[in-house]
């Protein structure tokens, strides 16, 4: 669908049964900074957290298997899983739900694995899906990230900004989550 020949990322639209791939990124993280929302601002607080991969056994908490679980119906249900590759290397996952309600799509789920960050993996995946979005004539995309750093600061490049009021069901599903507003463009 899209192609960075410089940096040689292409990004494919992936067939339902290909969320079975989350298997193979490498989620782990050191987080230096997570952000809180006080008084409708983002305040940044240093923590040092390492965030190991995910359990490939089993199907607990921090399993890719519970993500699977999570993200299937969200596929089924019509949202269009992505796959950013790098010389045919898995390196991120993107799930964009465009009819989430009426002209906002929902940016569902989002990782690069941890040696493919920095290199513009997430920036192509977001382009893509906004790709996904604007077919669908979205006008906006809402996003429930990660309090992290990198999360917030992909986000914030991307010119989203705080949603102002959340998305209750979003919200009530993920309330230490950061929840964002994003116009396409
Ligand atoms: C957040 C994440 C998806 C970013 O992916 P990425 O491919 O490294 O992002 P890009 O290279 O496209 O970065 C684009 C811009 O985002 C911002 N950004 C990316 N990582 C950042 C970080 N660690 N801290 C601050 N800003 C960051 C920067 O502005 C960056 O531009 P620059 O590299 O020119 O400075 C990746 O770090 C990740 O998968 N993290 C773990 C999972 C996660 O948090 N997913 C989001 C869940 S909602």
């Amino acid at each position: 669908m899209t192609s960075d020949a410089v940096r040689r990322i292409e990004v494919k639209e992936l067939g339902p049964e290909d969320i079975e791939l989350i298997r193979q990124i490498d989620r782990s993280e050191y987080i230096d900074t997570l952000y809180t929302v006080k008084d409708g601002r983002l305040h940044a607080n240093s923590v040092e957290i390492d965030v190991p991969q995910w359990d490939a056994e089993g199907h607990g908490e921090h399993s890719s298997a519970r993500r699977i679980t999570e993200f299937r119906p969200v596929v089924d249900g019509g949202a269009v899983l992505l796959g950013a590759f790098i010389d045919d290397l898995l390196a991120g996952i993107a799930i964009v739900d465009p009819s989430f309600e009426g002209t906002t799509a929902w940016f569902a789920f989002l990782h690069v694995s941890r040696a493919y960050r920095r290199r513009g993996v997430a920036s192509a995946l977001w382009a893509a899906g906004e790709e996904v979005a604007n077919n669908a004539e979205a006008t906006s995309m809402y996003v429930s990230a990660t309090s992290s750093g990198s999360a917030v600061g992909f986000y914030i490049s991307r010119g989203c900004q705080l949603a102002d009021p959340p998305h209750p069901a979003l919200l009530a599903k993920e309330p230490e989550d950061i929840h964002l507003i994003c116009p396409v463009t």
